[in-house]
């Protein structure tokens, strides 16, 4: 067996493999998110420390396998967010996460500092607010006397496996979201470090995501009744370890997810390109190769928000069926999903969200169905973007919580006029880290090997022609909405 970790931003999966991809059991637990101030988002590294092993346990007495029957380990984790250690390895503060917005400032600093193209040229990406550089740089101005104190930085993920093995090290496809990376070398940015005046000690070692960092400590095996035998692999960023899942392997591959934040990713074979930053371009899992990405920040989180505050009684479940039962364009309304800012393709941090064309008859679940297709509309905008930089999008693989209802996948369908795939089975990021300890420990020579044994297509939802059409036209006055709204904010 293997296990994967995916350490998420609402809680931990940790999922029990078997040589041949099947799910022998899983099993999950939630942590807290602090919100001190307006655009603020932290949580505490003990947190996921504690849970992800109390989750471990759990999976190790429900499964019944004998301990060094678990061969290897691996992790998926939430981007970007900021852990911040001492010189005795323990946390200086709660972690900083990829959807707190505090650093603006920060931002523009580096784009003066280091010039927007040149930063393009090393970090393939522009200076965002969820990115680890601006945190680092917000922590060293308003809290410095914890910088100074401050021995290395970490993503989340990189500190539960380093409390599971006692070794420090990021891998390639999480430490590309940090903005320091220099992603065709893959080294670390000393022109950076240098003239942002960080030193270059605070960098951890890079390793590739199926590298070996270690094995079980003997405390965790005895807290968790896992074995110190088991071999523990770096593993990679959500997105990266979603995309193994998904079989996005190759050239021509796409994927969307939809959870609280939604995705539109697709496969990109080298990391000499450079595009103008509308998307971001990241180091995959798999060595080598990258990938094109945009963010929607509120996709499921704009259901969920919907949910909460006009109806806190009904399930998410029954929510998106009863929305589904409105026709295409939900009579006349439309919204557009800028709760909290909107990363691709407007990176703006101040714009909010809207419903426009309400009329006095509109129920409940027409606003219901307008979320859902403004969701999918802000996804398609990345959609649109990745073919204008030459990627063709033919399919889609959908995961996480978008891929659940048929009839969302059929708006996908609809709206991407794409085929949409769905998966037998699928497990989202945390089988793409069980996948990398598969490889890992040998079982497959590739990624593509493995995904060839682990994923299989369940289901492929073609688009509609009538729909296609409808949501063209619909498509075309969403796009105004962010231009005509922005005085607002
Ligand atoms: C990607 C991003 C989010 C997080 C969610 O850039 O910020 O998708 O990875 O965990």
């Amino acid at each position: 067996y293997v296990i994967g970790v995916d350490l998420g931003t609402s809680a931990v999966k940790v999922l029990l493999v078997d040589r041949n991809g099947r799910v022998k059991a899983d099993c999950s637990e939630s942590y807290p998110l602090y919100h001190d101030r307006s655009g603020y988002s932290e949580q505490n590294p003990e947190d996921w420390v504690g849970k992800t092993l109390a989750a471990l346990k759990k999976l190790i007495q429900k499964s019944g396998v004998r301990p060094d029957a678990v061969k290897g380990l691996s992790f998926s984790g939430q981007m970007h967010g900021l852990v911040l250690l001492d010189e005795q390895a323990r946390p200086l503060r709660r972690a900083i996460l990829w959807n707190d917005t505090r650093t603006s400032e920060e931002c523009r600093e580096i784009e003066a500092v280091i010039g927007k193209d040149s930063l393009l040229a090393i970090c393939k990406n522009r200076a965002l607010e969820g990115f680890t550089l601006p945190k680092l740089l917000w922590v060293k101005k308003h809290e410095p006397d914890l910088y100074k104190r401050a021995r290395v930085f970490l993503l989340p993920k990189d500190y539960v496996r380093f409390r599971l093995t006692g070794q420090i090290a990021m891998d390639y496809s999480d430490a590309a979201g940090t903005l320091l990376l220099d992603i065709a070398k893959k080294v670390w940015s000393s022109d950076l470090l240098e003239k942002l005046g960080l030193d270059s000690h605070i960098c951890p070692p890079l390793v590739e995501s199926e590298a070996f960092v270690g094995t079980i400590r003997p405390e965790v095996a005895e807290e968790t009744g896992l074995s110190t035998t088991t071999k523990v692999f770096a593993g990679g960023a959500d997105n990266a370890c979603g995309a193994v899942g998904a079989g996005v392997l190759s050239e021509g591959k796409t994927m969307c997810s939809i959870g609280t934040s939604g995705v539109v990713l697709s496969y990109e074979s080298t990391g000499e390109r450079v595009f103008s930053g509308e998307v971001h371009y990241f180091n995959h899992a798999k060595p080598g190769a990258y990938y094109l990405m945009g963010v929607t920040l509120a996709a499921g989180y704009s259901l969920d928000w919907f949910r909460s505050t006009f109806d806190g009684d009904i399930s998410f479940g029954e929510l998106v069926k009863q929305a589904v039962g409105v026709p295409v364009g939900a009579r006349g309304l439309l919204f557009t999903p800028y709760l909290v800012g909107e990363r691709t393709p407007h990176a703006d941090g101040d714009i909010r969200g809207s419903f426009i064309g309400i009329d006095a008859s509109h129920t409940k679940w027409e606003f219901a169905r307008a979320v859902i297709e403004g969701i999918t509309f802000s996804l398609h905008e990345s959609i649109e973007i990745l073919k204008q930089s030459g990627k063709s999008v033919e399919s889609v693989v959908s995961i996480g919580g978008g891929a659940k209802s048929g009839e969302w996948l059929q708006i996908q369908a609809d709206v991407f006029d794409a085929a949409v795939v769905k998966l037998k089975n699928e497990q989202g990021p945390g089988m793409g880290a069980a996948m990398i300890a598969a490889c890992g420990c040998g079982w497959f020579d590739s990624l593509e090997e493995c995904a060839a044994a682990f994923v299989q297509v369940g289901q492929v939802i073609q688009p509609r022609p009538e729909s296609v059409e409808q949501y063209r036209q619909l498509f075309a006055v969403y796009r105004d909405v962010y231009e005509n709204t922005r005085a607002l904010s």
